[in-house]
């Protein structure tokens, strides 16, 4: 793979050391000529576009990220932002007599902020012990006959540590539960297979590794679970009468899109299905293979220089994500960006996130610039 000819796609690289996929992927050629196209349509046919061309849009999207998750296309639903699938998905939960939910401390806050609003349910945290991961027996003593939904990360946002799917599933299933997985942080830069995981709900989004943009959501719901899950908060597209446009009849789609609520945003929805098109061309077995290859790279370099490493030691337990410990980490990203590097951080670490486009030069430029700083 000629790797660099790909970082001749994103612009970005003319001119900045762009380090941050794990808050945004950089913007591509394709992508912004996605966008292009959605606003000619937009201009040429207004509304007629929603028939001629933006319904099979939907459907094109739903495709494309069942392909990178190996799914079904009917096992996917959009949703405008992570948040708004996990409510989703919370809503059909029946917690009077399965009031737990678990999850872990390491978790992005949103997935616990569902549940901190409902009144009825119990939130059960598992610790970290370092900070980096989560150890499976922690969920595992955790889940019992009360516990509604195991919620938790593919890859953690704060560590890059990636966790055992299949094994929090195994213990959700062994109780009932369901296991319910924000992989926000891992859908594109790590193969997935959601069959083989054997979880129940997979949540993600373009904006970071899949390269799609801010302002969409792509939700996995097994096809076993699909008829028993039925969300309480809902909307004219989770109804299979949607055009009948009759407040009398509503009845949930069978397939996912009965997880959906209400008008896309079709500029977001081209964006992502251009994102993924990029993915599934390049291939997720090859884009871990050189994020992993990137992510050694920064590591070594790091500790060369004297700098901490916060992140799993073992390369084959850790995404694209290396975090480094300091006292003000804000006033380094703030720097390195006046210096055309960015970066970024999280609570008391800077963070980096090498991705395929990036290079071992991009890496010896962040390291470099942080070693004259602190010098
Ligand atoms: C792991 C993870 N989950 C969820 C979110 C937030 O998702 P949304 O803003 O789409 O609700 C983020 C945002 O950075 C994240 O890193």
């Amino acid at each position: 793979m000629d790797w660099t000819a790909w970082r001749d796609e994103f612009p970005i690289f003319r001119n900045k050391r762009y380090l941050n996929t794990c808050s945004l992927g950089a913007l591509s050629r394709r992508v912004r000529a996605a966008q292009d196209r959605f606003f000619d349509e937009w201009e040429e046919h207004g509304a007629t576009a929603w028939y001629s061309t933006w319904m099979a849009a939907l459907d094109g999207l739903r495709e494309r990220f069942a392909r990178v998750i190996g799914a079904s296309k009917e096992e996917v639903a959009l949703a405008p932002s992570v948040s708004v699938a996990l409510s989703s998905v919370a809503s059909c939960l029946d917690y009077a007599g399965r009031p737990k939910v678990v999850f872990s401390e390491l978790d992005f806050p949103t997935v616990a902020y569902q549940w901190a609003v409902k009144a009825n349910a119990q939130r059960v945290i598992v610790p970290s012990r370092d900070g980096i991961s989560v150890p499976p027996e922690g969920y595992e003593a955790a889940i019992d006959d009360r516990t509604a939904a195991v919620a938790t990360s593919h890859v953690f946002y704060t560590s890059g540590a990636i966790q055992d799917l299949r094994r929090i599933a195994n213990a959700a299933h062994r109780h009932g539960a369901l296991a319910i997985i924000d992989a926000y942080q891992a859908t594109g830069q790590l193969p997935t297979d959601v069959h083989e995981a054997d979880v129940d709900v997979l949540i993600s989004g373009g904006l970071k590794w899949l390269l799609g943009g801010t302002g969409i959501a792509l939700m996995y719901v097994r096809r076993e679970r699909l008829a028993e899950l039925k969300p309480t908060i809902t909307g004219w597209f989770g109804n299979r009468f949607q055009f009948e446009f009759d407040p009398r009849r509503f009845d949930f789609w069978d397939d996912a899109r009965r997880f959906e609520l209400g008008t896309t945003a079709n500029a977001a929805v081209y964006a992502c299905s251009a994102g993924l098109d990029l993915v599934l061309e390049i291939g997720v077995e090859a884009i871990r293979a050189r994020t992993t290859e990137l992510g050694n790279d920064l590591i070594d370099r790091l500790t060369d220089a004297g700098f901490a490493v916060r992140a799993p030691r073992d390369p084959a337990s850790r995404a694209g994500i290396v975090m480094i410990p300091m006292k003000e980490p804000a006033a380094v990203v703030h720097a390195l960006a006046e210096r055309g590097i960015l970066v970024d951080y999280r609570h008391d670490r800077l963070r980096a996130s090498p991705y395929f486009y990036n290079t071992p030069e991009d890496n010896a430029a962040l390291v470099d610039a942080m070693r004259s700083r602190a010098s």
